[in-house]
């Protein structure tokens, strides 16, 4: 059991050795590993980093507002953030396969990120949030595909950088803990997974905009109930999906034909395996009638009881 002010403390001062005056690139996510990554690197070279922030139009509600400022506002950091939703919007229209809209995320997000790279000078070094985990999968098939899917950010082949990956060594649980040490906001440190396709496999089949907004709606309303309600940090994930059906539903005197909202939440270790979260019968009473009533277009909630295995996390 390390001691995680002295780890941070020492990688800090390494980092510091490593990169002297020379500059630094980092692809911000605003997830907890690439954010404490980069508040490590920063605290040891400051300006040297310039961190990219591709908005790809499928986050959750107020989420690119909500990294931009703590990262360009709090820290004052030379924070670039792309907004590019039309782009990867567009690339998506008509697309309905999940593995497909999973590669056209991917490489759509390196070409953005080359892309900024490119208008940069004399970066030497790029920062990577990779985790032990990640080092210990790889060499193996499984950890190929793993990556492929997992690890949309991944590093674009043909540059020329070396790497800075100062959580190594840690799990995530350590992660957390130095993200602490080293004040990044807890609302960072303690946020859930997320998946680097974002809202786009949380929408089944064809993204729309109207699916999108009804997915990102009804997801803000989840998360500030589980909130409400002390659970945030007893369960792993938990957020809504579109499945794409509609029923038969009554509101006033009028028959409606609407969409239905899954609600997902489930408890885990490290997201290999899961178990669904026995979210409070009163907690869901008010997720499902506040999402019926606040999100048009929406009559009916359903909630999903499977484990992983055999269903996964995700709805795709
Ligand atoms: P599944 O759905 O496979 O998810 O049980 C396990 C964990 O991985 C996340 N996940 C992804 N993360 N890109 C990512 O960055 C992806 O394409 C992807 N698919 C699933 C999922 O949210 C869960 O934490």
């Amino acid at each position: 059991d390390w001691n995680m002010g002295d780890y941070a403390a020492n990688m800090i001062e390494s980092i510091k050795q490593k990169v002297g005056d020379k500059k630094v690139l980092c692809a911000l996510s605003g997830g907890v590993d690439s954010s404490v990554a980069a508040t490590m690197v920063h605290k040891a070279v400051g300006n040297q980093l310039t961190c990219i922030f591709v908005d790809h139009g499928l986050l959750r509600k107020n989420e690119g507002d909500e990294v931009e400022k703590v990262f360009a506002e709090q820290f004052h950091m030379n924070f670039i953030r792309v907004d590019c939703a039309d782009r990867f919007l567009g690339k998506l229209r008509g697309v309905s396969d999940p593995e497909k809209k999973r590669k056209i995320i991917g490489e759509e997000f390196i070409r953005v990120f080359e892309e900024e790279a490119n208008k940069l000078e004399g970066i030497d070094f790029l920062v990577q949030g990779t985790v032990y985990p990640d080092v210990i999968e790889s060499g193996t098939d499984t950890a190929e595909v793993i990556k492929s899917h997992h690890n949309v950010g991944g590093l674009p082949e043909d540059m020329q950088f070396e790497l800075i990956e100062p959580l190594r060594d840690l799990f995530k649980d350590e992660v957390r803990r130095v993200g602490e040490e080293i004040e990044v906001p807890s609302h960072i440190v303690w946020r859930q997974p997320f998946p680097g396709p974002g809202l786009a496999i949380r929408v089944l089949g064809e993204i729309t905009d109207e699916a999108l907004h009804l997915v990102r709606e009804s997801d803000a309303i989840l998360r500030d109930e589980v909130k409400k309600a002390g659970l945030e940090r007893d369960i792993w994930q938990y957020f809504t999906v579109l499945p794409n059906i509609r029923s038969v539903g009554v509101m006033g005197d009028e028959r409606t034909y609407s969409h239905a909202i899954g609600i997902r939440a489930v408890t885990s270790i490290d997201g290999m395996t899961s178990d669904w979260a026995r979210i409070p019968y009163e907690v869901l009473d008010k997720i499902s009638s506040r999402i019926v009533n606040e999100v048009q277009g929406v009559n009916r909630i359903l909630y999903d009881v499977t484990s992983k295995p055999p269903s996964t996390i995700e709805w795709e």
